[in-house]
């Protein structure tokens, strides 16, 4: 099945599911608060280069009872909507990790179809799929896996891999777009000491801007490792923007894996769960870890509701993010200031990776300045536009698109950027 049929089989919902975190409104809790002098309330503590927004309360000139949030953080920000609550709601409920509930089953089966794998399985979280595929992959203490040193698994996976299933681990650098020199990991696999045991791919690369791995590099990492006897998981959490960006079925990139995992909880909009796949006999051993470390999840069915959702009908509304992705980094090549550097082609998907080119514009100061109200903001934009990103790896800044943002939404945060770019150079004239 190509892309193309099985998304015609799937019915767009995309404004269905269009609850908005970001279009709510923030009320001012109380009266005193709205009365109060304008002074912005926003605060936020740098911690290990994340902001941590706090609540908004926001006043401003009087009568500014509300702001607009657009809440670029993260695709993990997407809310729950109408048909995917409703669908949760009718669920039939049973015990999974006991019975094996049918809806789960369901959304297994579905899975395994779409990949054309053996078999797959619910776990919780993105990072227990990982730390269940590295698990299952690499038996013996000892055995080691080779990573891109820039992927989630290695950065973020708080040594999971090592803390708990004792796998050792050789990072290769990972390129810009998310790919490794493959002379340079021929060089790290080795049979003496460790033994190698599996290759891991991110796709779509997160910390490299949501970058998708080429079809070419996936068939030469995989005919690498059949050379050595390796094997190939990818860390899929966003395979399907992949999919999507390359206009094939999940399958076609997913021939050159052995196993793959999946998150439903990001772009595509379920509030939890993600899909682990392969081999059979990977999925019953997978079965086993995922029980010793406590990711059975009783009633996942209700979950298995919303994950058939993800997969049925959200696949097709990723073109969307993609689409408002480019929009954002085009307006920000386009500013009359020329305060930001892009590169457009390695926006592939749903994340914007961009440099401010003026030192003392740091990225940090540009992202405190985004989710501020300033001076003159409402009536330069007709209201108050909070746009929350981070500041990221290599002086970057990160914005990344999801179901919770609109056209609309992207529009209000290309004005907000253009009132933040022109107020800071004004400032800075002035300062002279
Ligand atoms: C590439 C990648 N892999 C794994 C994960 C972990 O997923 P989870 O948050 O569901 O554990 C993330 C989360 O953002 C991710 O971006």
């Amino acid at each position: 099945m190509n892309i193309m049929s099985f998304s015609s089989k799937v019915l767009f919902k995309f404004f269905n599911h269009a609850v908005v975190a970001s279009s709510k409104p923030v009320r001012v809790r109380d009266a005193a608060a709205a009365a109060a002098p304008a002074a912005v309330v926003v605060q936020w503590r740098a911690v290990r280069r994340y902001h941590n927004f706090r609540k908004i309360i926001n006043q401003g000139p009087a009568g500014a009872a509300h702001i607009r949030v657009v809440d670029l953080r993260s695709d993990v920000m997407t809310k729950l909507g109408p048909s995917m609550r409703q669908a949760m709601m009718k669920a039939v409920l049973e015990d999974d990790p006991m019975k094996r509930e049918e809806k789960v089953h369901g959304l297994e089966k579905i899975t395994a179809d779409i990949f054309q794998m053996e078999a797959a399985l619910f776990v919780p979280s993105g990072s227990m799929g990982n730390l269940i595929a590295v698990m299952v992959h690499c038996r013996e203490r000892g055995d080691e896996m080779i990573v891109g040193d820039m992927s989630y698994l290695h950065i973020y996976g708080q040594g999971s891999s090592a803390q708990i299933a004792g796998v050792y681990t050789t990072t290769v650098a990972t390129l810009p777009d998310g790919t490794f020199d493959l002379e340079q990991l021929e060089l790290m696999i080795r049979h003496n000491y460790p033994r190698t045991r599996l290759i891991s791919v991110e796709n779509t690369h997160n910390i490299q801007g949501g970058r998708v791995l080429p079809l070419t590099f996936l068939q030469e990492i995989r005919a690498l490792a059949d050379r050595y006897g390796l094997l190939v998981h990818m860390d899929g959490a966003r395979v399907m923007n992949a999919a999507v960006a390359q206009r094939v079925p999940p399958s076609t990139i997913l021939q050159h894996t052995h196993t793959v995992m999946l998150c439903l909880s990001k772009g595509l909009g379920a509030p939890m769960g993600t899909m682990l796949a392969g081999p059979r006999d990977f999925i019953s051993q997978a079965v086993r870890y995922r029980k010793a470390l406590g990711g059975g999840t009783r009633q996942a069915g209700i979950l298995a509701a919303a994950g058939k959702l993800s997969l049925l009908e959200m696949v097709e509304r990723l073109e969307e993010d993609h689409r408002n992705a480019k929009t954002f980094a085009q307006a920000l090549l386009d500013c009359d200031a020329p305060l930001f550097a892009v590169d457009m082609a390695s926006v592939e998907t749903n994340i914007v990776r961009f440099h401010l080119q003026e030192p003392s514009f740091s990225p940090s100061e540009f992202c405190d300045r985004m989710a501020q109200i300033g001076k003159g903001e409402e009536a330069a934009l007709g209201q108050g536009v909070q746009v929350l990103m981070y500041p990221y790896f290599g002086n970057s800044v990160r914005a990344v698109w999801h179901l919770g943002i609109s056209p609309e939404d992207t529009q209000l945060a290309i004005r907000k950027m253009q009132f933040v770019a022109s107020q800071y150079l004004e400032e800075k004239v002035r300062a002279q």
